[in-house]
Order: structure tokens, then C-alpha cells, then sequence
């Protein structure tokens, strides 16, 4: 099953990309547009249930804020609670985030277990990142809300990090974009490599589902298939999107 779900604000909802802490709405349309999402999420069997902490979210938030050197991010508040809450509730023990870039989506996943916003144990939370001085200022970045090692970064092809994972992989996000040819096109290559590690009721998220589309086609037709995916929802709050699918 797919369907998209829709904010009816969903192209007014903008970020600037280097300010990426600025408030862009009350708190409370936030939490209700994301729990809307998380109630379709849950509607389609994504999701188990819709409950998260709200409090750890914002503590998650704030350290954020303080900690991490952003130069510019896509992941608007409504994205990182989005995808702060959907770790809340799957609590994946492995969770690999490809294409970090400077590790702002990769904490948005990964904060749900490590740092002031923890609310689980985790065993392995790996962010990749191709370019090394991207991979190393993610590393640092990490570092400073999780100085137990659990959430880490590494410098590698997304492709190759899959490939290699000896454990299952309960949560994949794809965010990589890949070489001149592929594109966002990429995240099919990632998640073929990663999909006989991915459990029953693993959960696939890739970003850029409304403004990759194109590139995604192959990606989104594979994930939208029953036979590949039990079920396929596009979430979209904002000018980006998130496909959220369940194996
Ligand atoms: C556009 S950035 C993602 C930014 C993110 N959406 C945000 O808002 O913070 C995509 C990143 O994927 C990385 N990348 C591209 N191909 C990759 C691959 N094969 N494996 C890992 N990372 C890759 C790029 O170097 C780039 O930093």
C-alpha cells in the first residue's frame, strides 16, 4: 500500500538552509502536523504506535543547537522531530544514515539513543559520509552529544558500508547524492545492498521525496511495490519530504 500525506501548508512551510535553528511556527502546529504524519504512519502499520517524549525531543533539540557546527542544513524543525520521533518509536538496535553531510540528519535519527534526548539503548547508530572532511566535522560534531561511541561516523561509500554490515539493519535513512550519474538515484543502490539485512517491520526513510522525485523514480517506484515494501507513505510538510516505508 502507498499514499501521501499532505500538510495543507506544505509549500509555505519554508527554512532558511543556514539558519537552521530559527522558530518558523508555534510549537504546538509543529507537534500537531507531525503527529498527523506519525497517525498515518501508524494508520498504514508503519509504526506500532505514535508515542514519543516530547520533553527528550526538546532537550535533543537544544543540545543540537548548542553543540553542532551546522553550515547549512535541509532538516527543518518539523523534519527533525519527525525523524527524532519515528527512532523514538521503532528504536532500532542498528540504524545506518547515508549521506551526513556535516551529521545534523544523522543526530535527528540517532538522538533518539544517544545524548540528553536518549530513550532507548542502541547497539550501532553509523552515519556515512563520502567526502572526509564532511565525514570528520560530522564525527566532531557527534562527539560532543555522544561521547560513548554508540553513534558514530564514518568516512566510506554508503554502498560499501551496507554491503559490509555483519547485523540486521532495523532502520536505513537515505540521504546521499551520489555521483554525476545517479544522483539521488543512489538510495535504490543503498537500500538493494542493504535489503536481505532489513528485517520484517524495518523501516526505510529517504529525504528529498517531493524536490528528488525525479531522481528517486526508480527508488520510490521499487519502495512502493508490495512486493518489495508492505507499505509506502510520502510525507510531506515541506518543500523536501520523506518517504517512509516498512519492509
Ligand atoms: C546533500 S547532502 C545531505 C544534506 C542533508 N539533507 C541535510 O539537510 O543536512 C548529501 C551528502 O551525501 C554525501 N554522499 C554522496 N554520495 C555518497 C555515498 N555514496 N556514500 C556516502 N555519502 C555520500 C555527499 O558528500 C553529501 O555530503
Amino acid at each position: 500500500m502507498a499514499r501521501t500525506y499532505y500538510s495543507d501548508d506544505w509549500d509555505r512551510y519554508k527554512m532558511v538552509y543556514n539558519e537552521p535553528h530559527r522558530v518558523l511556527e508555534p510549537l504546538e502546529n509543529e507537534i500537531a502536523i507531525v503527529d498527523a504524519a506519525l497517525d498515518v504512519l501508524h494508520e498504514d502499520g508503519i509504526l506500532p504506535h505514535t508515542k514519543y517524549d516530547h520533553i527528550k525531543m526538546m532537550a535533543h533539540r537544544e543540545a543540537v543547537a548548542e553543540l553542532f557546527e551546522i553550515p547549512w542544513t535541509a532538516i527543518n524543525p518539523r523534519m527533525q522531530r519527525l525523524l527524532y520521533a519515528i527512532n523514538a518509536i521503532i528504536q532500532p538496535e542498528n540504524m545506518i544514515a547515508a549521506g551526513v553531510f556535516c551529521g545534523n540528519t544523522f543526530i535527528s535519527n540517532a538522538g533518539a539513543a544517544v545524548g540528553p534526548g536518549a530513550c532507548y539503548t542502541a547497539k550501532q547508530l553509523i552515519g556515512v559520509e563520502i567526502k572526509e572532511e564532511e565525514a570528520a566535522r560530522a564525527e566532531r560534531n557527534v562527539r560532543r552529544i555522544d561521547p560513548t561511541g554508540v553513534a558514530r561516523v564514518v568516512a566510506e561509500d554508503a554502498v560499501d558500508t551496507v554491503t559490509h554490515f555483519a547485523e540486521p539493519i532495523q532502520l536505513l535513512y537515505l540521504d546521499a547524492d551520489g555521483d554525476r550519474e545517479r544522483g539521488k538515484g543512489i538510495y535504490l543502490d543503498i537500500f538493494e545492498a542493504a535489503y536481505d539485512k532489513m528485517p520484517p517491520g524495518s523501516v526505510i526513510l529517504a529525504h528529498n521525496s517531493v524536490n528528488s522525485a525525479g531522481r528517486l523514480k526508480h527508488y520510490l517506484d521499487f519502495v512502493r511495490d508490495p512486493a518489495h515494501c508492505r507499505a509506502s507513505v510520502n510525507v510531506i510538510f515541506d518543500g523536501e519530504g520523506l518517504e517512509v516505508s516498512a519492509k
